[in-house]
């Protein structure tokens, strides 16, 4: 929301009083004075009008899973556990995952409550890349690293697949790195050549690569530098 717009949704500020307290100097966000009304306030965000704390501010919280097997990229299932029965974290409502994995994927799941920063790690606006480590049951084409880079066009969407770089590893495993994500979009790429994946696990997104040490099921907070590298 706008500075301007949550200041004066305050009871005891009038659209004037807004004004006045910002051209004033008598506003800070996040302990800096703000005199712009555009500025945005988020649920992370302190508001303070003088030494009155209008907004605390949410903490923003940062996680990265080693996604299981079995276990389903959801807030909620009547099935399946979720991801977030996997955490042992307070106000597990306000989370959400920032690009879901199929229930048979592993590896890389980014868990967090900050949907801006979340946004632009998946939106392929950002050109972020995805890599995914793939095992398949029939033997993987030097034709596929061709195809991948061009594009395939998904009918049922009515697009083509952003160009998607391949590197063959051995006969039936590759590591493939896609800029965008669609639904089940590794499974129907390989499905192209009718060659079904049997094993698909997600090794980094954009600048995360998943943690090394942290067994099937572990996960961690982000450390600083990873959260403002996105
Ligand atoms: N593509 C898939 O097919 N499945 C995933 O889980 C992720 C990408």
């Amino acid at each position: 929301m706008r500075l301007d717009r949550f200041l004066s949704n305050q009871p005891r500020f009038s659209r004037l009083d807004a004004r006045q307290l910002l051209a004033s100097g008598r506003v800070r966000v996040d302990g800096q004075v703000s005199r712009d009304g555009r500025d945005e306030v988020r649920a992370f965000s302190r508001v303070e009008v003088d030494d009155e704390l209008l907004q605390a501010g949410k903490p923003a919280r940062y996680f990265m899973l080693h996604k299981p097997a079995g276990v389903v990229s959801a807030t909620q299932h009547p099935e399946h556990r979720t991801v977030l029965d996997l955490l042992d974290e307070p106000d597990i409502q306000d989370l959400h995952i920032g690009g879901r994995l199929d229930l048979t994927t592993t590896g890389l799941l980014i868990i967090t409550n900050d949907g801006l920063w979340s946004r632009r790690l998946t939106e392929p606006r950002s050109r972020l890349g995805k890599t995914y480590r793939v095992e398949t049951e029939q033997p993987i084409g030097n034709e596929y690293i061709d195809a991948f880079a061009r594009g395939l066009y998904f009918a049922y969407e009515d697009l083509t697949t952003l160009p998607a770089e391949l590197e063959i590893l051995d006969s039936h495993t590759a590591r493939l790195t896609l800029h965008e994500g669609r639904y089940h979009q590794v499974k129907r790429m390989f499905g192209h050549f009718n060659n079904k994946v049997l094993r698909l696990h997600r090794e980094r997104m954009g600048p995360l690569v998943l943690d090394p040490a942290l067994a099937v099921g572990q996960y961690r907070s982000l450390s600083e530098s990873e959260i403002t590298q996105v």
